[in-house]
């Protein structure tokens, strides 16, 4: 199927882009249950990033599913397709964009969040573990879908039916019972300040 497709050399390349937004482009993302904070805590570095002039783009798993992903189910199988999906936009908008992507995903499966780590390069992936408790997700209930979930009403629902493998080595773990989304936020704008600058 790929031995036909011979990409297009770009001239405009990453270096370029980097001088031109005045900062390093790379991943955020963040992972954790549903109803965890993840969209929350991505939205409010998202507010801080734009003050500070950075460009960015921010992604979600409701928002995604509601387009990229709309043909997707939550099986193991969909729910990898749906990450290596998001993991390919990521990089196209790091590497042809020279953005700062956000991107807040349950993505419960450690080597599907490996392999964005691969995608967009190790260098360029930062892993915010957003861990708070089911019990505290579940009590909270947003959306109402713990309930349905619990009801019998939704199918391979995170953390009822379907698992969620702990992060081993986030780079920064969050549990948004501890503290305020602002200050969730500040922690992962203070991990990312040099990285956004650095020459390495
Ligand atoms: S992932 O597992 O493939 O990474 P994703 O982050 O895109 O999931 O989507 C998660 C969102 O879809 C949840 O926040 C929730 O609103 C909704 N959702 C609907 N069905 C499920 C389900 N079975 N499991 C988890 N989330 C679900």
């Amino acid at each position: 199927m790929q031995e036909h497709i011979i990409p297009h050399n770009f001239s405009v390349d990453i270096e370029q882009l980097k001088a031109i937004k005045n900062h390093n482009p790379f991943l955020i993302w963040f992972t954790g249950l549903s109803g965890s904070g993840k969209s929350t805590i991505a939205n409010a570095l998202n507010q801080c990033l734009l003050e500070k002039k950075i460009h960015t783009c921010i992604l979600d798993g409701d928002s995604v599913r509601k387009g990229l992903s709309s043909d997707l189910t939550f099986s193991p199988e969909d729910r990898r397709e749906n990450i290596r999906r998001i993991a390919e936009v990521a990089s196209l908008m790091i590497n042809h964009a020279g953005l700062v992507v956000l991107g807040a995903f349950i993505s419960p499966y450690k080597r599907d969040r490996e392999r964005v780590r691969e995608i967009v390069g190790a260098d360029k992936y930062i892993e915010v573990y957003v861990s708070t408790p089911l019990e505290v997700c579940e009590e909270q209930d947003v959306k109402g879908l713990y309930k349905k979930a619990r009801a019998g009403l939704i199918k391979d629902f995170t953390g009822i039916d379907a698992p969620y493998e702990v992060p081993s080595t986030p780079d920064i773990e969050i549990d948004a019972t501890t503290c305020t989304i602002e200050e969730a936020a500040s922690v992962v704008l203070t991990y990312i300040e040099k990285k956004l600058v650095s020459n390495g």
